[in-house]
């Protein structure tokens, strides 16, 4: 069973945050007294049955060694240009600890909100399937555009947008992750690298409000959630 078997975390945290702008990167932003990351890590090091959490940050990074993070369940290595790259940095710094039939939680640095109960409804959903991840329905009408007018619109029956964190056993997502960067073809996330090799991750439904924080309106917003959620009342472990 999967459950004896232990957790690994992957945490991509190596972006720039260009889109976000500012000297800090979005994951080092202050958020209730903390950083974004910290509040990114935080359900990994809340179980027991995580063994080790793998944070991807940039060669430039210079504000890792600030945050206050003294577990020994956490290492830091270098990530690569693209989102990718920094997964597989992750993998690679899990070869030799993780068994290959491991399940590796992949989330990435700039969603502090994500709650224990989604976590633990991932860990526990279909144990022996190829997979899965957190993914919220679609809610809004959608347009497809052309030339900045409105094609068409699409009909959102049936489609969720996907949300870290996505479950992975290690083999499969190393192999798939390898097989698509020759070909250039970097996968946006790890499920569709595994959709690339024929798989079907399973959809688990979670809360639409584990949101990335891309803009400034989003820090105000994710100190609401966080606080709202009782994600604040769990703390975090220094
Ligand atoms: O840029 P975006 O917000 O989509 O990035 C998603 C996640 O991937 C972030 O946690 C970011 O730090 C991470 N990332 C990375 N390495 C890169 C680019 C992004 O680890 N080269």
């Amino acid at each position: 069973m999967s459950r004896t078997r232990p957790l690994w975390a992957v945490i991509p945290a190596a972006g720039a945050g260009e889109r976000f702008g500012g000297d800090v990167p979005k994951q080092y932003l202050p958020l209730l007294g903390r950083t974004v990351l910290e509040w990114a890590i935080r359900p990994f090091q809340a179980r027991a049955d995580v063994a080790g959490i793998i944070v991807a940050i940039s060669a430039a990074d210079d504000h890792w060694p600030g945050i206050c993070l003294s577990s020994d369940r956490i290492q830091a290595v270098q990530g690569g240009p693209q989102r990718a790259h920094s997964v597989v940095a992750g993998l690679n710094a899990l070869s030799g600890k993780a068994d290959a039939r491991d399940w590796v939680l992949v989330h990435d640095a700039a969603r502090p909100c994500l709650t224990d109960e989604d976590l633990d409804r991932l860990v526990d959903a279909a144990a022996e399937s190829c997979g899965g991840l957190l993914a919220a329905p679609v809610q809004d009408t959608l347009k497809a555009a052309d030339n900045g007018a409105v094609a068409r619109t699409v009909d959102r029956e049936g489609l969720w947008r996907a949300l870290p964190p996505q479950r992975v056993r290690m083999e499969e997502l190393a192999s798939a992750l390898h097989r698509a960067e020759p070909a250039g073809c970097l996968a946006p996330d790890e499920a569709a690298a595994k959709e690339r090799m024929g798989h079907r991750p399973r959809i688990v439904p979670g809360r639409a409000d584990n949101i990335k924080i891309t803009r400034p309106e989003d820090l105000a917003l994710a100190e609401f959630i966080i606080s709202q959620a009782g994600i604040a009342r769990c703390g975090l472990a220094r």
